[in-house]
């Protein structure tokens, strides 16, 4: 796989699993017998997504992302790299926490305890929001390296 196929990846993995923290949030606001075994079958597949959307932007930083980062901090924007990145990798780490524990509080008694349908309400509308934040940080690196570049050919 081309390494630029691995970049695209972790944030289509991302959305993704945005997209089934929403529907974990829809279901929740009328969670019933009916529709517990799909809010709890979203839930499990936003973890793995953002493990997932771990996995593979971690490997990038790791092996491809030092070219870039030399790139952006000699470039027009380093704050690309020294705000967005930098808050962009120690924020993941509390939406992983939380995607992981949206499924655990999805198996909780959903239907008939209030207090666990806001939990599940809450933990998936933040997994949306932070997910929303790392794509916007994600958007700022990209122009980070692209302002770089430009500015090298000039
Ligand atoms: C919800 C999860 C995430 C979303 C939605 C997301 C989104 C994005 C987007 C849209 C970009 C720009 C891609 C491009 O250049 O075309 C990006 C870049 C990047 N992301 Fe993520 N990301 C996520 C998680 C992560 C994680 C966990 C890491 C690893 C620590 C990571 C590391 C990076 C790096 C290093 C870049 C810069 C790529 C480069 O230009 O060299 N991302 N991200």
């Amino acid at each position: 796989m081309s390494k630029e196929m691995i970049l695209m990846l972790h944030p289509t993995f991302g959305v993704l699993a945005m997209i089934a923290a929403v529907w974990v949030f829809v279901e929740a606001l009328n969670a019933s017998d009916a529709n517990i075994g799909r809010l709890r079958n979203a839930s499990v597949l936003s973890a793995i997504l953002i493990w997932l959307a771990y996995i593979v932007g971690g490997y990038w930083y790791v092996i491809y992302y030092g070219g870039d980062k030399a790139l952006i901090k000699a470039g027009p924007w380093p704050f690309a790299h020294g705000f967005f990145m930098e808050t962009k990798e120690h924020l993941f780490l509390m939406l992983l926490l939380l995607g992981t524990f949206l499924p655990i509080a999805a198996y909780g008694d959903v239907v008939k305890k209030k207090v666990t349908r806001k939990l599940v309400l809450w933990t998936s509308a933040l997994v949306v929001l932070m997910g929303l934040s790392m794509e916007g940080a994600g958007a700022f690196i990209n122009m980070g390296v692209k302002v770089a570049l430009l500015a090298k050919q000039l």
